[in-house]
């Protein structure tokens, strides 16, 4: 029943100062009823690079996939930013809040982070889209997108699914129940 509660493939990128960054992400919901004021709830895993850079400017970009981004799956879900500069090979341009939107995309939403929910293992981020824009094409569904990955990816994303299981399990009742605003205003200014 859970599998069809997740969203088309989205690289959630951020910039922090001049480090920037991006990751695959499926766990984002629509969380606005008022149309010119929209927002979503992003789930970042607390292990992810991207969350310490989200965490710290308080900004990211949800860039939808295109049909031809299969590439990004291994690029930026598989890999990590604290390996390597995703960015170094991928041609972007800088949103409004400084976050990189991913050229070729379906299209973006460029968003603030206005409050979060501490979850142990991730954190759920609400977040407040600044602005939008769609490129036309198709989007990618993972549904759609594993049986096209190569078997090395397939793999690869198995060993490292099961191993996050394991760090989840450790930490999922690891709860901060003070308010995200309050820890992360205390330490660092937003941008
Ligand atoms: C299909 C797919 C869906 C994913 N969904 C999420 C997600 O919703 N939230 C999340 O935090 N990580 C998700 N990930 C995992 C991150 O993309 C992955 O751990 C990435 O390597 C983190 O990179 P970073 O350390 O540079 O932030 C997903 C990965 C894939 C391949």
């Amino acid at each position: 029943m859970l599998a069809g509660l997740t969203a088309p493939l989205a690289a959630v990128s951020t910039r922090s100062g001049d480090r920037l960054n991006a990751q695959i992400a499926v766990a984002i919901t629509s969380a606005s009823i008022v149309l010119h004021r929209p927002r979503l709830i992003v789930q970042i895993y607390r292990t992810n690079f991207t969350h310490d850079l989200i965490a710290a400017s308080g900004v990211l970009a949800v860039n939808f996939l295109s049909d031809a981004q299969l590439p990004l799956i291994w690029e930026l879900g598989m890999r990590s930013g604290r390996d390597a500069d995703k960015f170094e090979t991928l041609a972007y341009s800088t949103a409004a809040t400084g976050s990189p939107l991913i050229h070729g995309s379906f299209g973006f939403l460029d968003c603030r982070v206005v409050n979060a929910m501490d979850g142990g293992d991730m954190t759920a981020f609400l977040v407040e889209v600044i602005a939008a824009r769609t490129n036309g094409g198709e989007r990618m569904n993972w549904r759609d997108a594993r049986p096209r990955l190569p078997q090395r990816w397939a793999d690869e994303w198995d060993r490292k699914i099961a191993g996050e299981i394991d760090v989840s399990l450790e930490t999922m009742g690891e709860i901060d129940p003070s308010p995200w605003l309050e820890r992360t205003q205390s330490r660092q200014p937003r941008r």
